[in-house]
């Protein structure tokens, strides 16, 4: 019987979460707003921290915070666990992280302002690359028309909504690929089309509405409320 597929790979997180977040407003960085009295960081780390074969988590937070900062109310992490400082962009962060991650089969970059991501959509993009894809990333169907515009606001193009998917984190790669995309100098808007550009496939699995990125106000006050519903559960 050939199992080769069936062998767990190991997998390295990278938890991106230096980022100021300034349209949130808040007075800390974004990954260390509180909801119910946890940073976001700390909901993000716990889901990722339940992801299969996880053999390296990174985290890579704002200069000036240390690991204990950082982790105040994350713990418990894996032994091994890696806080580091990320860079001005979001690709400078990722890059930090990829160059600690070390070796690992698969590599997962995850924003930690996708806090409340379920551990399903890990094990979605890890299958997929696991199974052979280069790179996975979880994506929704898109609910807006989506039009091109030029310079001027004139629209240039209505691409068909059933082609189009709205994509999320985790983005996941197998090793090799993704250092090698960030090796090239290239610039992109996110990791996979970093990978893209290279020629390599990725594949989008199903990703999942609880996946939404904590970018404004109104998408705090949706995340306490999402956490204030799961505490009425459990009363
Ligand atoms: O700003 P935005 O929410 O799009 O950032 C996505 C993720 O990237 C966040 O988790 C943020 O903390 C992270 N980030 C980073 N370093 C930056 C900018 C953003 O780690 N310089």
């Amino acid at each position: 019987m050939n199992d080769a597929h069936a062998a767990p790979r190991s997998v390295g997180v990278v938890v991106v979460a230096a980022g100021s977040g300034t349209r949130l407003g808040a007075d800390v960085p974004k990954a260390f707003v509180q909801v119910a009295g946890r940073s976001l960081l700390s909901y993000a780390v716990e889901r990722v921290t339940q992801v299969a074969h996880l053999a390296r988590l990174v985290i890579v937070v704002p200069e000036g915070h240390g690991t204990a900062t950082a982790l105040g109310d994350v713990a418990p992490v894996p032994e091994g666990t890696v806080v580091l400082p990320g860079g001005a962009e979001r690709t400078d962060s990722v890059r930090a992280g990829l160059a600690e991650v070390g070796e690992v089969d698969i590599v997962l970059i995850h924003d930690a302002a996708r806090a409340f991501t379920p551990v399903a959509v890990f094990d979605r993009v890890v299958a997929a690359v696991a199974a052979g894809a280069s790179g996975a990333v979880p994506g929704l169907p898109v609910v807006d028309t989506i039009k091109a515009v030029d310079a001027d606001g004139t629209i240039t193009g209505t691409p068909d909504r059933a082609g189009l998917r709205a994509v999320q984190t985790p983005q996941g790669f197998d090793a090799e690929v993704l250092r090698a995309a960030y090796a090239s100098g290239l610039g992109a808007t996110d990791d996979a089309a970093l990978v893209e550009t290279l020629g390599h496939h990725v594949r989008v699995v199903a990703g999942d509405p609880l996946a939404f990125k904590v970018t404004t106000p109104e998408d705090l006050a949706r995340a306490q409320r999402l956490v204030a519903s799961w505490a009425a559960s459990v009363d």
